[in-house]
């Protein structure tokens, strides 16, 4: 091929995968197989491989990839990216409708009315059509530069058809499937949990390393444009958004046009109804004024414009007082704010604890002690406090002092206590910290981990506290004598364990030495990995130690990192290349070949991979906690004291072609529409993990067709065949 014939066939293709992701991402109404998808990516990766001089900035191949940034380069704003006033009281609209009169006399008002989404705004600036800069709002004149972050979201333009400078805003948001999603990874790694999408938006967008953000289900809405020139200037809002729908962009998608006030509070008391379905959280419907002239000549105030307010659904709160904080210690030493609440009734149960997330949130809400408090069910789960009212604070409440509270050190154990100034979190930092010590045990006996019955609550508190274990491995040493005797009630009211509990909780400590691997690695809470990544471990290793020193782990680090080096390789480095690209493809064979990586099936897998498009069954940020979690001293401590105790995690280990052993061995399986929380590629990789296949579409070979919201014709096709089609829920009971 010439380089002027690979040149167009360049074209072609990115032009291609442009509509296809504005299809699949925008429109969710993809138009191709993911199979044929996947061709044309792998396609545009193979040219770009052989001609580096065709890679642009804003090649589809290029959502995600660079080196980790040091810090974010700020970004003046060529227009101010002002706030909005905003209200919860419906007078206050209507208040607003006749200001807006009395500002614009004589004159007709069209308003425009549209969801207010709990995100993070951001704005966009397109110069000759491609995506140049992407910033944070930041203080309103200077934000982030957050492009790279950006980019990895598939549904923002990386290349319009509008050759003029384009400004877009818009409001990132993580869906509420995704962040509930997130959370449940990041509770089962040991992680802190967010309080809600936004935060999880905020704390994604604020990432350094895109590769992480990749991973983040964002997604971005565009409510209006910024500066523009050379090319058309719509007239009013309604027109700007149907402009911007037509470039590329996602819009919200529904906006109601009023013009008086009782046909806003018609579209307010809509979108009320409306917004709990929509895939994002929405706090509050915008009012604006349709007309640009007229926006103009309403202006401004210093903070926000005058043509615009925003009206705010109450959230489900209830007030309550704030009798006291305690501190909870977690698995990990994090000491979280607790309040102990007078008990109140909020949303369909009695609430009387609450998160108070952190010390800057206490400091930031000005919470103090014997206050009246807020209390709000964040993504409805987890009840908070959202704030204090301010004129029932009792005379002589104090300011919140962290540090004083806890009198400095750790409120279980007497310990040292930090906070690193770049996290919110104050940790504990003695391991031995009998708190620390308990959630660790509790952890290790739970349900999902070794099922030490009898092993959880009061008795792991009255073991550390009698110093009888200190770490979960302390458990195999206990003597029956010394267990049957633990008082489990105070001195003064003993209440002991007894002789018969005593042996059935060791009868179950015993059992555990030869619990299923995948089981004992989950129990070792090593940071990142959850219940599926053991079972992946567990499924492609015989024993703990061939874990810790696991070839596979150190072939995926190696993949992933000559990958991430590979796209910003030029032609004239193309010499040196060729080593890297080689063993990045041996890395590859190697785990095709395990079976611990799979040909890429996946769309938003297709971007980032290079030569050999494969998805590893667990990716390198995990891949790299276990191996680093066996080389730490901690690590390699449990491992030797495992061999001394002769504890020998029961062999789970598939050897590789031999997978009819495994329970979904010789089923076929279709994926179809969006599940509630898992992805594509986590449904497949299980699947694949148990010994399934997955194929493109629905045959008479099919033996289930996995279906989430949305499915369309594979559903039709499943029905018409007589294949059995099952839900996220029932796939997960399989195997
Ligand atoms: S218009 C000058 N429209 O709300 C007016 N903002 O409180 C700029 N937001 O910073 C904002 N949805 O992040 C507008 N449909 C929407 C919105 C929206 C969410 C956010 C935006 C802004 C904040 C203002």
């Amino acid at each position: 091929m010439t380089p002027a014939e690979a040149k167009k066939r360049h074209d072609r293709l990115v032009a291609e995968i442009r509509r296809h992701d504005l299809a699949y991402y925008v429109e969710a109404k993809p138009v191709i197989s993911d199979r044929d998808y996947d061709r044309l990516s792998h396609d545009l990766l193979d040219l770009e491989a052989n001609f580096p001089e065709l890679v642009t900035p804003d090649s589809p191949t290029q959502r995600v990839g660079g080196e980790p940034l040091k810090a974010f380069r700020p970004v003046r704003h060529l227009l101010p990216m002002l706030s909005l006033d905003n209200t919860y009281s419906r007078e206050e609209v209507v208040n607003f409708v006749k200001r807006i009169h009395k500002l614009l006399p004589g004159e007709t008002l069209e308003w425009a009315v549209e969801p207010k989404v709990d995100g993070v705004a951001v704005s966009l600036r397109y110069q000759e059509g491609r995506l140049a800069i992407g910033a944070t709002r930041g203080d309103g004149m200077t934000g982030d530069d957050i492009t790279a972050n950006l980019k990895t979201i598939r549904s923002v333009p990386m290349k319009l058809n509008h050759p003029g400078f384009l400004e877009a805003r818009g409001e990132v948001f993580l869906t509420k499937s995704g962040f509930e999603k997130l959370n449940a990874e990041r509770q089962a790694a040991g992680a802190e949990v967010f309080a809600n999408p936004r935060n999880a938006a905020a704390g994604s967008l604020k990432q350094l390393d895109p590769r992480i953000v990749a991973k983040r289900p964002l997604d971005v809405v565009f409510y209006g444009l910024g500066k523009l020139e050379n090319g058309p200037h719509p007239a009013t809002h309604a027109d700007a958004l149907d402009w911007l729908k037509s470039l590329g962009f996602k819009t919200p998608q529904k906006i109601w046009r009023c013009h008086s006030a009782d046909e806003l509070m018609a579209a307010i008391d809509e979108l009320d109804r409306l917004r709990r379905g929509f895939p994002y959280e929405t706090d509050g419907a915008v009012i604006k004024l349709n007309d640009f002239a007229q926006r103009e000549r309403a202006g401004f105030t210093a903070k926000a414009p005058r043509w615009a307010i925003a009206y705010k659904y109450a959230a489900e709160r209830a007030q309550t007082r704030l009798r006291g904080i305690t501190i909870q210690v977690g698995r990990t030493g994090a000491l979280t704010p607790v309040a102990e609440l007078d008990p109140v009734f909020l949303a369909g149960s009695t609430i009387s604890r609450a998160t108070l997330h952190n010390e800057d949130e206490i400091k930031r809400k000005d919470i103090r002690i014997g206050d009246a408090v807020l209390i709000e069910k964040a993504g409805e789960v987890i009840p908070a406090v959202v704030g204090v009212v301010p004129e029932k604070r009792p005379a002589g409440a104090a300011p919140f002092d962290f540090a004083a509270h806890i009198h400095g050190k750790c409120p279980v154990c007497g310990g040292p206590v930090s906070r690193d100034p770049k996290y919110v979190v104050w940790r504990c930092e003695n391991i031995q910290c009998p708190a620390q010590a308990t959630r660790r045990l509790e952890f290790f006996a739970a349900r999902g981990a070794l099922d030490i019955e009898s092993i959880g609550g009061i008795v792991a508190d009255k073991l550390v506290e009698r110093n009888l274990v200190r770490e979960p491995l302390d458990l195999f040493g206990l003597k029956a004598e010394v267990l049957a005797a633990l008082n489990l009630g105070a001195a003064d009211a003993p209440r002991v364990f007894g002789a018969k509990n005593a042996a059935k909780a060791l009868h179950a400590i015993e059992r555990a030495r030869t619990a299923p691997l995948s089981r004992w690695l989950f129990a070792l809470a090593i940071p990142d990995v959850g219940k599926a990544t053991a079972r992946d471990l567990a499924l492609f290793h015989q024993t703990i130690e061939d874990v810790s020193s696991s070839p596979l782990l150190k072939d995926v680090l190696d993949y992933h990192d000559n990958l991430s080096r590979l796209p910003s390789l030029r032609r004239d480095h193309l010499d040196r290349c060729q080593p890297l690209k080689d063993k990045t493809a041996e890395a590859a064979n190697r785990l095709l070949q395990a079976g611990f990586a799979a040909p890429s099936q996946n769309k938003a897998e297709a971007g980032k991979r290079r030569d050999r498009g494969i998805v590893t069954r667990i990716g390198p940020v995990v891949a790299k906690s276990v191996l680093d979690f066996f080389a730490s001293s901690a690590g390699r401590e449990i491992l030797a004291r495992m061999k001394a105790l002769g504890v020998h995690p029961a062999v789970e280990k598939v050897s590789a072609g031999r997978t009819d052993a495994l329970p979904l061995a010789g089923k076929s399986f279709v994926l179809t529409g969006t599940l509630p929380t898992m992805t594509r590629e986590q449904a497949s990789a299980r699947i694949e993990s148990l010994g399934g296949k997955v194929t493109g579409s629905v045959s008479g070979n099919t033996d289930f067709l996995l279906a989430g919201a949305e499915a369309g014709s594979k559903l039709e096709k499943a029905r018409q065949l007589g294949v059995k089609v099952i839900d996220e829920a029932e796939f997960l009971k399989m195997g």
